[in-house]
């Protein structure tokens, strides 16, 4: 079925997403259970830089909607650059697109990637519903591995495509788990496995941010060549504090969203 309305495109982002990270669909449920209203507070997107496929595009039908740009972040480490867009409507995510900067890798892998968006059939990208479209190319095993060893973020992209790679619990609208540290505790002792690489809380009340996030599961994916099982999505949980004029911090810490990133990492 097309899509064509901004409440379509995020249904059928997240249907997309909890039929590949069930787990969030169990944590919702978990909320929903003990009587919480779950609200989304951004919903991430990854793509390349290429200008086929970078941002700006990945972004069209999010502008269409309505979002508008609200600011960018730098990511030098991982090679990637991210922007992220806010609606007029409070009651929709904002979103966060991240892109990875081909030029800055081998040239092998940059050879391997442009290979990748050659495939896109012409004009695919800009149909409405594109960003939960998933894989648009073949890719095989072997070049999943390859990207692997210069970037888990790339070797995700190649095998997902464009579907939500997370999206996150807007902790502030939990009645019973007001503190992120509580709010951890009970998912580990509901058995999640956190990302703890820079600890498990990023980011602190200073810089009005707290983001922490469960690991992706793992989940096996129909490689052209071969069948390999892979991390997938994750969930996140953000808390937002008010900044001095009163009103709650809407923006990212990228200090925090790098470490963020590695939820995908392969070998966590
Ligand atoms: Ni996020």
């Amino acid at each position: 079925m097309t899509v064509k309305t901004l409440s379509g495109l995020l249904d059928k982002m997240w249907k997309d997403y909890v039929e590949i990270n069930p787990l969030a669909q169990k944590i919702s449920d978990l909320f929903i259970q003990d009587g919480e209203r779950v609200e989304n507070d951004h919903i991430a997107l990854r793509t390349f830089n290429h200008p086929r496929l970078n941002i700006d595009v990945v972004a069209r039908p999010f502008i269409e909607s309505g979002y508008k740009y609200i600011g960018d972040y730098h990511f030098p480490e991982k090679k990637l650059y991210a922007k992220h867009f806010e609606h007029a409507d409070k009651n929709v995510p904002k979103i966060f697109i991240s892109e990875l900067k081909i030029e800055e890798l081998s040239t092998k892998t940059q050879v391997l990637i442009n290979g990748l968006v050659d495939q896109v059939p012409k004009g695919k990208e800009l149909e409405f519903d594109f960003v939960s479209s998933g894989r648009p190319w073949n890719v095989t095993s072997l070049q999943y591995r390859e990207l692997l060893k210069e970037s888990d973020y790339a070797a995700w992209v190649a095998a997902f495509g464009y579907r939500p790679n997370h999206f996150t619990v807007l902790i502030n609208a939990l009645k019973n788990f007001s503190d992120i540290v509580i709010l951890n505790d009970y998912l580990k002792s509901k058995g999640f496995k956190l990302n703890s690489s820079g600890g498990e809380v990023k980011g602190s009340k200073e810089v009005y941010l707290e983001q922490s996030s469960i690991l992706a599961n793992n989940i096996e994916v129909t490689f052209q060549d071969a069948k390999l099982t892979v991390p997938a999505c994750f969930y996140e949980f953000a808390k937002r504090y008010p900044m001095k004029d009163g009103t709650l911090y809407q923006g990212f810490v990228a200090a925090s969203a790098d470490k963020i990133f590695e939820s995908t990492n392969s070998g966590q």
